[in-house]
């Protein structure tokens, strides 16, 4: 078993580079099953849920070379097979993006039911009421998910999402960009990642209006080609830095950001005492006297994100005061609060809200993360805490962030990859 050792109790000095965004990848990834042409990739992050979606483009027939560590060209044009295969699919959730790219390359789509990480009920409803808005069949039997567009392709309507959706905002992009006729989402999510999918398949010929807006109008073309295209910075990985500034104290200079982005973090950790300099692409993020406590519901963009939820629990922890968060998005996401307990830190949660009354210290403890953002939040508290701390099941951690281990140390933090003996091997590496 891996996991991390951290040494905590040292605030953190110098800079920290962020990678492309996850949520961003997993999607455009995907996309270029409607390109044909080689789709060049840029700042691509390495993370273990973008070479599961890579693989998954792979075993479909694509032909996948890595160019540099975070460049890739993926070649769609020869697949043939609308049909994903079973094992890799169940262990991601942004696997559903490939129905809504089959549906819309081949006018049909087998796919396994998507996984990720256990954030209560995680219907995919509104993806399919799009779908079948756009004249598709679709049907759950023998463990896939079966889409059939009637006449063979999608014809573009008005779909109207009963909630915010991401995923489904997304999948309806992606099943219409080659669709007959004009589709229109109403009541669409605007996260940054949307408006990155949209600049994406725009680039490759797409014609897509509005994202980053509630209505998003696309015009179905014939033909994508190939091109070049540069994901953005990941909004979540920066925000889960500035919260471990905000929780071990120090200063950090986190770049490669578009900092328009993270405004609805900054304004929160501005309000906990944080002081937040915007750059060109950077954010100063320094925080020397005590944390405020402050009240925080997730919302949409750009709203407070649900995905900095538990990485802005851990710097609550320790704020002055009694902070309230409620979870808008999720009906379960507060599975973290039981290791922070084992820390000393003083939560209650009662459904979607949890009241945190903050302590002078937390003191480190062996802990298990539970999911990605959760397991981020653990090793926020383990670098504010006294004393050493274990992570463990930290393939949930990597699903998400790059190199964690090296970005931290390189800001001063004590954090080292173990792997324990029982499975017969010694430490693995050293940050
Ligand atoms: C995306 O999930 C992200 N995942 C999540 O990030 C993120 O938490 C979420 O958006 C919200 O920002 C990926 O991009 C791969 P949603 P998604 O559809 O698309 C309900 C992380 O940590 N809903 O916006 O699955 C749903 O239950 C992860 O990086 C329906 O009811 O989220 C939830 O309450 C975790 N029916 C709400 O809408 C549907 O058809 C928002 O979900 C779809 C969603």
């Amino acid at each position: 078993m891996t996991k991390y050792v951290i040494q905590g109790g040292k605030p953190l000095h110098g800079s920290i580079s962020i990678s492309g965004a996850k949520n961003a990848a997993v999607a455009i990834i995907p996309a270029t099953l409607l390109v044909n042409g080689v789709c060049r990739i840029e700042n691509v992050p390495q993370i273990s849920d973008v070479t599961l979606i890579l693989n998954i483009l792979q075993d479909l027939g694509a032909d996948i070379r890595t160019v540099n560590r975070t460049t890739v060209d993926i070649d769609c044009s020869h697949i043939h097979n609308a049909r994903v295969p079973e094992g890799l699919a169940r262990q991601m959730r942004a696997s559903y993006y490939l129905i809504g790219a089959l549906l819309g390359r081949f006018g049909s789509a087998q796919v396994p039911p998507p996984g990720g990480c256990n954030l209560g009920g995680r219907p995919i409803d509104q993806h399919i009421k799009g779908f079948v808005a756009m004249g598709a069949d679709v049907d759950v039997r023998g463990g896939y998910i079966h889409a059939q567009a009637r006449g063979g392709r999608l014809t573009g309507t008005t779909v109207y999402m009963d909630i915010v959706s991401v995923g489904a905002t997304m999948n309806i992009m992606l099943a219409a960009a080659l669709s007959n006729g004009l589709t229109v989402i109403e009541n669409a999510a605007k996260e940054p990642h949307i408006v990155d999918l949209a600049n994406f398949l725009n680039s490759m010929g797409a014609d897509i209006m509005g994202a980053g807006t509630d209505m998003i109008k696309i015009k179905g073309v014939d033909r994508l080609g190939g091109g070049t295209y540069s994901i953005i910075p990941d909004q979540i990985e920066a925000g889960t830095y500035m919260a471990a500034v905000a929780a071990a104290g120090g200063e950090v200079l986190i770049e490669n950001i578009i900092p328009k982005h993270l405004e609805c973090i900054t304004a929160k950790l501005e309000e906990m005492g944080v002081e937040v300099e915007d750059r060109e692409d950077a954010v100063l993020v320094r925080r020397t006297g005590t944390l405020s406590r402050a009240n925080i519901k997730t919302l949409p963009y750009p709203g407070f994100p649900t995905d900095m939820q538990p990485q802005i629990a851990a710097a609550l922890c320790l704020a002055k005061g009694t902070s309230v968060l409620t979870e808008g998005v999720w009906d379960s996401r507060y599975r973290y609060v039981d290791e922070f307990r084992r820390m000393g830190a003083q939560i209650q949660v009662d459904g979607k809200v949890a009241v945190i009354e903050g302590v002078e210290r937390l003191s480190g403890a062996r802990l298990r993360a539970c999911d990605l953002r959760a397991g981020a939040a653990m090793v926020i508290a383990a670098l504010a805490a006294a004393g050493p701390s274990e992570v463990s099941n930290i393939h949930h951690i990597e699903r998400g962030y790059e190199d964690i281990v090296r970005k931290l140390s390189g800001v001063g933090a004590d954090i080292r990859v173990v792997v324990t003996p029982d499975d017969g091997q010694a430490e693995a590496s050293a940050g």
